[in-house]
């Protein structure tokens, strides 16, 4: 039994609009008898818009919550491990050992990438920015893997997922490898998944890969960390692009092209370029100011959120990570950590941060702890990508295996021209 809401336009058009219930968060008023009353509604931004039912992930803005199948993130990033949250986001459940063991021989299988895709580097410049490759790489798989595109197949699709999971280190590394000019190394399935990743990332053929446990353990959280997020622009991309039947590596390059953007997965290197541009703490004031003043586009690069009003949860999370990492590479005086810690210090203080509820959010200790692990700034958002495909993925399995998905079509509010006949040149 659903609740209903009453719409009154004028005294003749009213509506019974259905209200569905959510197992937790906000109700949803279902608009769709709007269609026999000749309007629409108006959200730009779709910040009052559920587009889908889903039962991946929960966010709760007010309380920091962030729930992957109903698990606390803080108990995944210290409990679990990314590999086994990649099974629980595609399968809704934490695995048994076999399904874990199985799951991880599935992803192991598909680490390497067709030995072609590599001459697709050769075409882009040396300092060309990861993102641009990877948008382009990740299209590309489109064309190799002609064998899982049939997105109405359940066992194309989890093939298809498997594949992107497995891939997406290695393509990633291969970006940073062109970067600098060295080799591309090949992935080492004795390994697990995110020392594999360090491995090709800073791994050389002529002398044997030396772990660290600790780094190993931190990138795996932050995968962990930037696993899901519910409709983010991204995730709500990838949707719309599924929407209309392209494939799932098309999807996902879709996916990474809106990431890409500062005011989303772009922060953590916005972040870090905002840092350096700060320079000293001396000049954090300034930067605060400029930050409120409306008519400065600045804005302060890893706080804010259109969900989170209360602390970013894997904020927290991050911050812990980034400790930990400062430690181990022996940065604990990082200059950077700490004018970091400082504006975050004078940012929650200030009564416009306070007022507009703007906390630090999941990029604004991530980029510093990249940074210490020697990625370079271009990387960071590569990295996010990487992390999130699975969301990206589940999202994308999620709505096809509805079997009744519709094309996405959002309509308008014209502004524009009644219509008029066409102006002849000598009369212009
Ligand atoms: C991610 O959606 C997701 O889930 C995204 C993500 C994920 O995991 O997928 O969480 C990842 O994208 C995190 C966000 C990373 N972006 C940044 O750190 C960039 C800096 N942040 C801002 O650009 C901003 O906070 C957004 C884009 C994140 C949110 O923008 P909104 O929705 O416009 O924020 P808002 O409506 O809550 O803003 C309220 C007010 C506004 O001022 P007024 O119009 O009320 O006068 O706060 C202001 C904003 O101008 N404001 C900021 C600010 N963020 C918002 N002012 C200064 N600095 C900021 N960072």
């Amino acid at each position: 039994m659903t609740d209903n809401a009453k719409l009154v336009l004028n005294k003749d058009q009213t509506a019974e609009l259905p209200i569905h219930k959510a197992t937790l968060g906000e109700p949803v008023i279902d608009i769709a008898p709007l269609a026999n009353l000749g309007h629409f509604t108006y959200d730009p931004g779709f910040g009052l818009t559920a587009a889908c039912a889903s039962s991946i992930t929960y966010i709760d803005g007010n309380k920091g919550q962030l729930l992957y199948r109903g698990y606390p993130i803080e108990q995944l990033a210290e409990k679990s491990d990314y590999l086994e949250v990649c099974y629980l986001l595609l399968e809704g459940e934490l695995p048994n050992t076999a399904q874990k063991s199985a799951f991880i021989d599935q992803i192991k299988h598909h680490t390497l990438i067709h030995e072609q895709i590599r001459s697709f580097f050769n075409g882009f410049r040396r300092d060309a920015h990861p993102m641009a490759i990877m948008m382009g790489v990740v299209g590309a798989l489109s064309s190799f893997y002609h064998d899982s595109l049939d997105i109405h197949n359940a066992e194309y699709r989890q093939l298809a997922a498997y594949r992107l999971i497995a891939k997406m280190p290695t393509l990633a590394a291969m970006c940073y490898k062109y970067s600098i000019g060295q080799p591309f190394m090949y992935p080492q399935n004795h390994l697990d998944y995110s020392e594999n990743f360090l491995q090709m990332m800073f791994g050389v053929p002529s002398s044997p890969w030396q772990n660290s446990p600790t780094l190993a353990r931190a990138i795996d959280k932050i995968f962990i960390l930037h696993a899901d997020h519910e409709q983010n622009a991204s995730t709500s991309t990838v949707r719309m692009a599924g929407s209309s039947g392209a494939n799932p590596f098309a999807c996902i390059a879709a996916g990474i092209a809106t990431l890409w953007g500062p005011a989303h997965g772009g922060a953590n290197e916005a972040v870090l370029n905002m840092l350096h541009e700060i320079g000293d703490a001396k000049h954090i004031p300034q930067y605060i100011a400029k930050a409120k003043d409306k008519n400065d586009p600045f804005r302060l690069m890893g706080f804010g959120h259109r969900v989170y009003k209360n602390y970013d949860p894997r904020a927290k999370i991050m911050r812990e990570v980034c400790h930990e990492v400062l430690a181990e590479t022996g940065k604990g005086d990082s200059p950077l950590f700490k004018l970091a810690m400082a504006l975050e210090k004078i940012a929650l203080e200030d009564d416009y941060f306070i007022e507009k509820k703007l906390y630090p959010n999941v990029d604004f200790y991530s980029g510093i702890t990249l940074s210490a692990m020697g990625i370079p700034i271009s990387m960071f958002t590569v990295i996010f990508a990487l992390a999130r495909t699975v969301g990206w993925i589940s999202h994308w399995m999620e709505m096809l295996s509805t079997g009744n998905t519709k094309i996405g079509r959002p309509r308008q509010l014209y502004l524009g021209e009644k219509q008029r006949n066409f102006v002849p040149m000598k009369k212009r």
